[in-house]
């Protein structure tokens, strides 16, 4: 399959002869593989039997809650202690979480040490490793501490996904229709009418990948058009923090999708998208997840994370909403009356 190439680096996919060509004649000082508990026990071995190049490896726990500053500064220790240096190279082995907090610890380790990511969940082949947004959440705000910086090549492995959880790959679709949504209707519909236990993702994954590449090289550092990629997040990210440590734990794409219902409630009430369009895409999502009891909805603790949503400008709460299915627009004010009423659709919505 073609590789993808963006100004800065290219998107391989299943192409285990050009990571073991990159790191051919000691380019590196040392090589070292960034894992969590389950990619070191499923995609580990799968590496090791591919590649022709020696390597440390530094194991964190996994999960969000592990994406802090404790885990950043044990990555640091580590690297430390392995001796990689500048012109070491740190491999991102796993999911988002992986590949946010390892291209921010290679970034910030003695100035910056080069990192690709070998993505192992479907939204981070799809989403999260690529754009080069990188970072750690903070005083439980997501994402709150990070930079922009890129990998020098990404490597895309889809028979990582053999040994992914259901409850993670349904997680990580949520991005692949947030591109539809947002970029390509066609791709929107091909997304929802795929059979639950669908097999066969390169195709669909590599869609994704042109789709986010597209709107990240005409904006690299989201000063306009990149933010409609935020499309579901604002509302989404609110819930995704508010539920962190609740019973009703929400992954990524759950609580982005839950946030994506309610901004296409918000982008058809201000009469940006119509009720047919609204209703086309509730029915696309309907279904398609089984959310975790108790999901906590309350308004005013929403607007906290809300209103410090790192898209806004001043005092003002803007979102990215839809203007077609198919189609974004980015900064829209929304006002907490609103926001109230999206959660109560989302309320009457999970009630279902
Ligand atoms: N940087 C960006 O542009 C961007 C975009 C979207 C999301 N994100 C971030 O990505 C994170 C979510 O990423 P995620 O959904 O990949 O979660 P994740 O990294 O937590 O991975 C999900 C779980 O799957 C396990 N896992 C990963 N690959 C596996 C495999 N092949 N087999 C078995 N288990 C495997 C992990 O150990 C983890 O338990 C969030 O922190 C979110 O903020 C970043």
């Amino acid at each position: 399959m073609q590789s993808i190439k963006t100004e800065r680096y290219t998107i391989f996919f299943q192409d285990w002869g050009q990571l073991n060509l990159a790191y051919a004649n000691g380019k590196y000082s040392k090589v070292i593989i960034l894992v969590d508990e389950n990619t070191e026990r499923d995609c580990l071995p799968i590496l090791k039997e591919n590649v022709n190049f020696n390597f440390d490896r530094i194991s964190i726990s996994s999960g969000e809650d592990y994406k802090s500053i404790t885990t950043l500064s044990e990555i640091w220790s580590s690297l430390l202690s392995l001796k990689a240096d500048r012109r070491s190279l740190l491999i991102n082995l796993g999911g988002g979480v992986i590949g946010d907090i390892g291209g921010f610890a290679a970034s910030t380790f003695m100035r910056g040490m080069t990192f690709i990511n070998i993505p192992t969940t479907l939204l981070s082949m799809v989403d999260a490793s690529i754009g080069g947004k990188l970072g750690i959440d903070f005083n439980g705000v997501k994402n709150l501490i990070g930079l922009f910086n890129d990998p020098i090549a990404i490597f895309i492995f889809p028979q990582f996904l053999k040994t992914l959880p259901k409850r993670e790959l349904d997680s990580g679709k949520a991005e692949m229709y947030k591109h539809g949504l947002i970029a390509d209707r066609e791709y929107w519909q091909s997304m929802i009418a795929l059979s639950p236990d669908h097999q066969d993702w390169t195709e669909l994954i590599y869609k994704s990948v042109q789709i986010k590449k597209r709107v990240v090289s005409a904006d690299p550092t989201e000063q306009g058009q990149r933010k409609i990629l935020n499309f579901g997040h604002t509302i989404g990210h609110a819930l995704e923090s508010l539920n962190l440590n609740s019973v009703a734990h929400l992954l990524h794409g759950e609580a982005i999708t839950l946030g994506m219902i309610a901004e296409s409630y918000l982008s058809y009430k201000k009469g940006m998208i119509s009720i047919i369009q609204f209703e086309e895409i509730i029915r696309g999502i309907d279904k398609k997840y089984v959310f975790p009891q108790g999901v906590i909805l309350d308004i005013d603790q929403i607007m906290t994370y809300c209103v410090k949503d790192k898209k806004n400008q001043g005092q003002n709460i803007l979102a990215s909403l839809l203007d077609s299915v198919g189609s974004c627009t980015f900064n829209v004010e929304i006002v907490k009356s609103e926001i109230a009423e999206a959660l109560e659709f989302i309320q009457q919505y999970l009630k279902k």
